[in-house]
């Protein structure tokens, strides 16, 4: 058994090395069940979700649907005071594993204290980690982190996890201070997983099985979180799955279509017509490039206010497009 037939362990439980990383915005509940067509058992963070929104709204609020499974459900807080009520009610919904999210660079969230803003603040990061492992015995814990706030400590903090029980980390090797861009510090999450003895996921960057590979032989990582790479591509953990065992994988135009138009379907059920078009133009552009759809034509599907207009559009063009493409490749061949 080589490391990409083999799987990642965490606690008791095993699972694919190739894990859908959160979005906020994204990940949410119909992405998540788009990517469990291709990859029924993957494992996939839920979006972040702040201790107070969990205290006081559903849990359709968080995102979150009944009996989900292969569920990581990420969690913040700024400080102790809403953790352990938070925590009941996650546990209560038959959530098994949890997600600390300490790397969120965004504005709202550091200026409360929470996400990436908890590694500067060594002190308060280990009471807010504490006071979350005692509150979830037994279950799997897990934390996301940053290279660091605004000056590189990941080692240091990933070592204190693991003095605190957390069961797994992932790192996103780059500091608050650089958001989303610039490329990231594979060497770093290769210091921490050599002294760290809890498994170590790698996020940021990692597009392809190619990706992936180089990471692995640069860092030694159990396992990829892959992010921006889903948006458009909810097949994306399936195929990395594969190529990793050799096997080739082919997305014909067809099953692109059909993907995007029960991504479409999945989006209005959960959020409803008009938020779930929104909620899924997001992914739109990823769709219509890989079907060589258009520019012009792409901005009319985009301007299109109802799940409805949307398909008639759509139909009308793109998939007779394709059938004509297609017919005159058939007719190259033969
Ligand atoms: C739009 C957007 C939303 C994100 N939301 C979250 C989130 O809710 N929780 C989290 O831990 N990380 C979040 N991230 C960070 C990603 O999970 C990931 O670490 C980062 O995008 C780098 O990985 P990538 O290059 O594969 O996208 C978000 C990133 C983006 C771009």
């Amino acid at each position: 058994m080589n490391y990409w037939n083999s799987s990642l362990i965490i606690g008791k439980s095993s699972f694919g090395r190739f894990i859908g990383s959160p979005l906020d915005g994204i990940t949410n509940q119909p992405f998540r069940t788009m990517v469990r067509l291709f990859s029924p058992s993957a494992l996939m963070y839920t979006e972040i979700c702040h201790c107070n929104t969990i205290v006081y709204c559903e849990p359709v609020v968080w995102g979150l649907d009944a009996g989900e499974p292969y569920i990581n459900f990420q969690m913040s807080a700024a400080d102790e005071t809403f953790i352990e009520a938070a925590c009941e009610r996650v546990l209560a919904q038959g959530v098994d594993m949890v997600d600390i999210n300490i790397g969120c660079p965004a504005r709202p969230v550091i200026s409360k204290g929470a996400g990436s803003a908890l590694m500067g603040d060594i002190k308060r990061l280990e009471a807010v980690i504490k006071r979350f492992r005692s509150c979830l015995p037994g279950r799997i814990m897990t934390v996301k982190m940053r290279a660091g706030f605004k000056e590189n400590n990941a080692l240091q903090v990933a070592q204190m996890l693991e003095g605190l029980g957390v069961d797994a980390l992932c790192v996103h090797p780059r500091l608050q201070t650089q958001g989303f861009k610039g490329e990231p510090d594979y060497a770093l999450v290769g210091e921490i997983k050599r002294q760290v003895s809890i498994p170590v996921m790698v996020s940021g960057g990692i597009t392809s099985f190619a990706d992936a590979r180089r990471v692995y032989e640069m860092s030694g990582v159990d396992g990829f979180l892959i992010g921006r790479a889903l948006l458009g591509k909810p097949w994306i953990l399936a195929q990395m799955t594969a190529e990793s065992v050799g096997a080739p994988w082919v997305m014909p135009p067809d099953y692109i279509q059909d993907t995007l138009f029960k991504h479409l379907d999945a989006a209005v059920v959960w959020f409803g017509p008009t938020r779930g078009l929104a909620y899924f133009k997001k992914h739109l552009k990823v769709y219509l490039e890989q079907l060589g759809v258009g520019k012009g034509l792409a901005i009319e599907l985009l301007k299109t206010e109802c799940p409805e207009d949307f398909k008639q559009l759509f139909c009308q063009y793109v998939s007779v497009e394709l059938a004509d493409k297609q017919h005159q490749e058939s007719n190259l061949i033969y």
